[in-house]
């Protein structure tokens, strides 16, 4: 993969995707906001579905959103979001809980609905994306073990929302995030396929903890050890990586 440099990023294309490396985080995060504030300023779309991701990497992506939305004046009523999972058997209330991150991190800042998260009723979760017409924009973090939303390594790429036991090096990565209770073990997470279906992604990992797996997503054969890996092959992926997380890229 050939990089060009544009200022403070460089692109370059991994099979499907387009890889952006960023000097500049700020950059990054308005980069990875302007689609979603771009599909809500849409007034072709009546109902633009997003799909939202959680962990510490997309804090700065929410603050970002939410400046921008504040700044120009931009309602997200009309937004359909989903987000990728949720712990299982962790009361709603519970401020660890990712019901609770949207809630903190978007939904009391702007007049967003409250997100769809996944439950024990998978079926009903996947209707609901069908139903409000697909996914047209769907942001992903990755673990440091290669999983896209709970999506562990094995997972069939072709996999539906499901029921799943953590990997214990998720439960290890999480536990820094769980300050109410004991780290949960069990999740209901969109499907690989799922995402997939998404009109398009955007992908960020930032930190140099992430680099060896963004590596292997980006540069050894794709297989479902390492579940981020297929994100290439999608034909609207994008790539955003820091400087840190892009460090171990040999192209
Ligand atoms: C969690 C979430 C993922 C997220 C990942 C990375 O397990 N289920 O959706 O992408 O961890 O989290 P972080 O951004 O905190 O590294």
């Amino acid at each position: 993969m050939g990089s060009i440099s544009e200022g403070t990023r460089r692109v370059s294309k991994v099979d499907g995707a387009r890889v952006l490396v960023y000097k500049d985080r700020e950059r990054l995060f308005g980069e990875a906001a302007a689609p979603f504030l771009d599909l809500a300023r849409n007034r072709d779309i009546r109902h633009p579905v997003v799909g939202f991701a959680t962990g510490g990497t997309m804090v700065p992506l929410y603050k970002r959103i939410v400046s921008e939305v504040k700044a120009n004046r931009i309602s997200l009523r009309h937004v359909i979001p989903f987000n990728l999972d949720e712990y299982l058997g962790m009361d709603p209330r519970n401020p660890d809980s990712y019901r609770n991150y949207m809630k903190v991190n978007l939904e009391d800042l702007t007049d967003i609905r409250s997100t769809h998260l996944p439950g024990r009723d998978v079926l009903s979760f996947e209707r609901s994306i069908k139903d409000a017409g697909g996914i047209d924009l769907q942001y992903l973090g990755i673990g440091t073990n290669g999983h896209i939303a709970f999506n562990e390594p094995g997972t069939p790429f072709d996999s539906r929302t499901h029921i799943v036991d953590l990997a214990d090096s998720t439960i290890h990565d999480n536990a820094k995030y769980i300050n109410n209770g004991s780290s949960p073990t069990r999740a209901s997470t969109m499907g690989i396929g799922t995402i997939l279906e998404s009109r398009s992604i955007i992908l960020i990992a930032t930190g140099v903890a992430k680099a060896e797996i963004i590596r292997e997503a980006l540069e050894e054969p794709i297989t479902e050890h390492v579940p981020a890996s297929i994100v290439r092959m999608h034909p609207r992926a994008t790539f955003m990586l820091d400087e840190e997380a892009a460090s171990q890229l040999r192209h």
